[in-house]
C-alpha cells in the first residue's frame, strides 16, 4: 500500500429525476463495494457524494412545472438520498451543490484560476430569446431539420435522422421558451484552454496510467488524439454559482465546472478542519466511480482544473462502467424506461441485496449490458437461494437437529474437511485481487464460489445420512460447514451487506467492518455490528465475550469455536415467483405500448399535415372540359367482399346513376344517405367489381390518406355546375 488513505467519490447525480438501476450499476454499487471492502481491511476511507443541482435541464423542468429550480432539486435530493441509504450505500456525506459551502468553494476555485490567468475569454454570438430575456442553449432551440425535414429537431441534434446539427442549420428556428424566433447577441465567456494541457494529459494518462480500464483509457486516447479545444466554463443563466468577477453579471459557472468541485466542497462541509489532507496530501489515493458518459469530465476536464489550481491531488483511478440497458432498450428518464430505485425498495422490501447482487453479477464493466427481470429472478432463485441460502440453511438446521444448535466439535475429521476449508483461501486471494483492480463481477463470483464449495461439500457428505450411523463424523462435517458459513458472513459483507448481517445474526457473531467518517470531525465511527442488533453501530472496542469476525480471518480454519450456540435458522433469501417478475415485465410492456401509440399518433399527425406538391399546369380549356356538379346520395351499400368500396346511387339532377367510390373506410353507408356531394359527372364509365360506375365523387384527401367529401356550404339544387 503506497497510500495512507483513500478518498472515494461517486458521480454527483443530477437532481432532476430519481435514481435508477443504471446509475446503481454504473457507479454507486461498485463504489460502495470498494469502500466496504477497504474499510474491512482497516483502510482509512472517505466516501463522498451528493446531488448535482445545477444545469439547464433542471431549469427546464422547473419552467415546465411552474415552480422554482430550488423546488425541483429539493424534491429529488431527498428521494435520491433515501434511495441510496435504502440500499445500504452509506456515504460519509451526501450533500448538494446548491449549498452555501459549495457556492463559496466553487467561486473561490474559479477566482483562483482567474487570478492566475488560467482562463482565456472569448466573445461570440449566441442565440438569444428577446421575449424570455435569456440566451438559449442548443436544446432550447427547435426547428426543422435541413436533412430530413423533421419539424421538431433540436439545436444540437435531429432525433429522427440522427444528424448532429448546430442551431444555425435549423430551418425556421424557434425558442422553446417563448416560441419566438431567436436573435443573435454577443456574449463573453471564460474558457479553460484545454489545448494547453494536452501534452501533460497525454503523458499523465497515456503513459502513467496504462493500468486504467481499457474502456476508460480508450475513450481518453480518442479524445486526446482528436485534439482538445478551449472549453467555456461559464454560461448565461440565472441558476448556478454566480461567476465571481466584475463584468460577469447574469453569468454562472458551467455545471460541469462546479459539479466536480462539489466533491471537494462536500468534503469540506463534512470535515471543515481536516478536509485538506484528503485533497492535498499526495498520500491520499483519489478514486472516482462514474458512468461512461462522465469519462471526459473526470479524466480530462477536472484533472486540468485541478492541475491549473495547483494545490490538489489528481485521481489515481477512474473505474468507469459502461451502460446498463433494460429489457433490450436504453434506460431513459424522460421516456420512463427504467427501474426506479425508490420504487424497487417499496416493492421488494427486505430484498435490497437481490438488486445489489444482480447488478454486480451483471455489471456493465467492460461493455454495455442488459438487465432483464427474468435474469433477476433466475439469479435470485438459482444462485442466491439455491446455492448460498440453501447451503447456510442446511448447515444451521442440521446443527439444531442433531446438536441442539451448538457448533459441534470436529470429532472425526478426514482429509476432505481440511481440503474443503483450505479451498476458501484461494477464493479470498482472487477476490481481493479482483476488487483491488476494480473487477467487481469477478470478485463476486469468487465470493459465490465459496458458497458453492460449501454447498457441494454438504451435498456430497450427506450429514443427514451419516447421522444415522456415525454422529462423530456428522459433527466434523457440520463443523466444517459452519466454518464456511462464517467465511461467507465475511466475504459477502461488501456485496450483500444485509444478508451478511442476517447470516451473522444466525451465527450469533459480530464483525469489525472498519471505521467511517459519518461523525464528521469527531472520532471516526468504528463499526462493530453485533448479532441480534441489526445495523446498530457500536463505537469503540467490541466486548471480548463476543465473537467478532474480521476480514483477516477469512479462510482460516476455526472461526466458530465448538460449543458456540447458534441462533434460529431463518432463510437468507426468498424464492421469487413468476407472478412477481411477470408483473414487472407487464408494467414495462404497458409503458412501451403507450409510447408506441403516442409515437404512431404523432407520426400520423405529421403525415396528415403533409401537403402534396402542385400538379403540372393545365389550360382553362382542360379545366372547363370537366363537368363538375352537385348531386345527392339516394342509397348506399357496401360492395360485397371489399373493405373500401361503397356503391352509391345518386341523383345528379340529370339522372339517377351508380358511382362506386373507395370511401368505405371513412363513411358508413347509412351516413351517406341524403348527403349533398360534388361529382365529376363526365368521367368515362368504368366497371369496378362487376358494377358500372359512372362518374367520380370529389374528395379532399389528407397526407395520411384520410378522406372527406366536399359539400356545398348551403344546399343547392342537384346538377348545379361547379366551376
Ligand atoms: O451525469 C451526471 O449525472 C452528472 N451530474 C455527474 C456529475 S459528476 C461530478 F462531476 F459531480
Ligand atoms: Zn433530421
Amino acid at each position: 500500500m503506497t497510500h495512507k488513505r483513500t478518498l472515494v467519490t461517486c458521480a454527483l447525480p443530477y437532481a432532476n429525476g430519481p435514481v435508477h438501476i443504471g446509475h446503481l450499476a454504473g457507479a454507486y454499487i461498485p463504489g460502495d463495494i470498494f469502500v466496504r471492502y477497504l474499510r474491512m481491511r482497516g483502510e482509512d476511507v472517505l466516501f463522498i457524494c451528493g446531488s448535482d443541482e445545477h444545469g439547464v435541464p433542471i431549469t427546464i423542468k422547473a419552467r415546465e412545472r411552474g415552480v422554482s429550480p430550488q423546488d425541483i432539486v429539493d424534491q429529488y435530493h431527498q428521494v435520491m438520498k433515501d434511495a441510496f441509504s435504502g440500499l445500504g450505500i452509506n456515504f460519509d456525506i451526501y450533500s448538494r451543490t446548491s449549498s452555501a459551502v459549495h457556492a463559496e468553494h466553487a467561486a473561490a476555485f474559479f477566482r483562483k484560476l482567474y487570478d492566475q490567468d488560467n482562463f482565456i475569454t472569448q466573445e461570440s454570438e449566441q442565440l438569444y430569446d428577446d421575449q424570455a430575456k435569456m440566451f438559449l442553449t442548443d436544446r432550447l432551440i427547435e426547428g426543422t431539420c435541413p436533412k430530413c425535414r423533421n419539424p421538431h429537431a433540436y439545436g444540437d441534434q435531429c432525433e429522427k435522422c440522427g444528424s448532429t446539427l448546430s442551431p444555425d442549420e435549423l430551418l425556421d428556428p424557434k425558442s422553446k421558451l417563448s416560441g419566438s424566433t431567436p436573435v443573435k447577441k454577443k456574449t463573453k465567456h471564460w474558457y479553460l484552454p484545454l489545448n494547453q494541457y494536452e501534452p501533460w494529459l497525454r503523458d499523465w494518462i497515456l503513459e502513467q496510467h496504462k493500468e486504467w480500464k481499457t474502456n476508460v483509457y480508450g475513450q481518453c486516447k480518442s479524445w486526446l488524439d482528436g485534439g482538445l479545444q478551449p472549453r467555456a466554463v461559464t454560461r448565461d443563466l440565472d441558476w448556478g454559482v454566480p461567476v465571481p468577477v466584475d463584468g460577469a453579471e447574469g453569468k454562472v459557472l458551467y455545471v460541469w465546472f462546479d459539479a466536480p468541485i462539489g466533491y471537494i466542497s462536500n468534503t469540506k462541509e463534512l470535515l471543515p478542519q481536516s478536509w485538506e489532507k484528503w485533497w492535498k496530501d499526495p498520500d491520499t489515493r483519489l478514486v472516482h466511480f462514474i458512468g461512461k458518459d462522465n469519462i471526459v469530465f473526470h479524466c480530462i476536464v477536472f484533472p486540468s482544473m485541478l492541475k491549473a489550481h495547483g494545490q490538489y491531488i489528481l485521481p489515481d483511478n477512474v473505474p468507469a462502467n459502461e451502460f446498463l440497458n433494460l429489457e433490450g432498450d436504453k434506460i431513459s428518464t424522460s421516456r420512463n424506461w427504467a427501474v426506479w430505485v425508490h420504487e424497487y425498495e417499496e416493492q421488494f422490501p427486505g430484498q435490497e441485496d437481490v438488486l445489489r447482487y444482480v447488478l454486480t453479477a451483471n455489471a456493465p464493466e467492460t461493455k454495455d449490458n442488459d438487465f432483464t427481470w427474468k435474469d433477476f429472478q433466475s439469479r435470485n432463485n438459482s444462485e442466491l437461494v439455491a446455492i448460498f441460502g440453501n447451503f447456510v440453511n442446511r448447515a444451521v438446521v442440521l446443527t439444531h437437529k442433531y446438536f441442539g444448535g451448538a457448533v459441534p466439535a470436529s470429532l472425526k475429521p478426514e482429509p476432505i474437511d481440511a481440503e474443503t476449508l483450505a479451498a476458501i483461501k484461494p477464493c479470498r486471494e482472487a477476490l481481493e485481487k479482483y476488487i483491488e483492480t476494480y473487477h467487481f463481477r469477478e470478485a463476486l463470483k469468487e465470493a459465490m464460489n465459496m458458497a458453492r464449495i460449501g454447498n457441494k461439500y454438504i451435498s456430497d457428505m450427506e450429514p443427514w445420512k451419516t447421522a444415522k450411523t456415525d454422529m462423530d463424523r456428522t459433527a466434523s462435517i457440520l463443523n466444517t460447514c459452519l466454518q464456511i458459513c462464517a467465511d461467507l458472513a465475511i466475504a459477502f459483507e461488501p456485496f450483500t451487506p444485509f444478508s451478511a448481517q442476517k447470516l451473522r445474526d444466525i451465527l450469533r457473531v459480530g464483525i469489525d467492518a472498519g471505521s467511517d467518517h459519518r461523525a464528521g470531525e469527531g472520532t471516526p465511527t468504528v463499526n462493530f455490528y453485533r448479532e441480534g442488533e441489526g445495523r446498530a453501530l457500536h463505537t469503540g472496542i467490541a466486548p471480548s465475550q463476543d465473537i467478532v469476525l474480521n476480514w483477516e480471518m477469512l479462510g482460516s480454519a476455526q472461526l466458530l469455536p465448538a460449543g458456540h450456540q447458534l441462533g434460529e435458522a431463518v432463510l437468507l433469501f426468498q424464492k421469487i415467483e413468476d407472478a412477481v417478475v411477470d408483473a414487472q415485465i407487464a408494467r414495462l410492456e404497458a409503458i412501451k405500448a403507450q409510447r408506441e401509440a403516442a409515437e404512431a399518433a404523432r407520426a400520423a399527425a405529421e403525415a396528415a399535415k403533409k401537403v402534396e406538391p402542385q400538379k403540372a399546369e393545365v389550360t382553362f380549356d382542360q379545366f372547363d372540359a370537366m363537368d363538375i356538379r352537385t348531386a345527392t346520395v339516394l342509397a348506399a351499400e357496401r360492395v360485397p367482399k371489399t373493405d373500401k368500396l361503397l356503391k352509391l346511387t345518386i341523383d345528379t339532377g340529370l339522372d339517377q346513376r351508380t358511382i362506386v367510390s373507395g370511401i368505405a373506410q371513412y363513411y358508413a353507408p347509412e351516413d351517406m344517405i341524403g348527403k349533398q356531394i360534388c361529382i365529376l359527372a363526365n368521367l368515362a364509365p368504368r366497371v369496378i367489381r362487376g358494377i358500372e360506375s359512372r362518374g367520380m365523387i370529389l374528395m379532399a384527401k389528407q397526407g395520411d390518406g384520410k378522406m372527406r367529401f366536399i359539400t356545398p356550404q348551403e344546399a343547392v339544387v342537384n346538377g348545379a355546375v361547379i366551376g
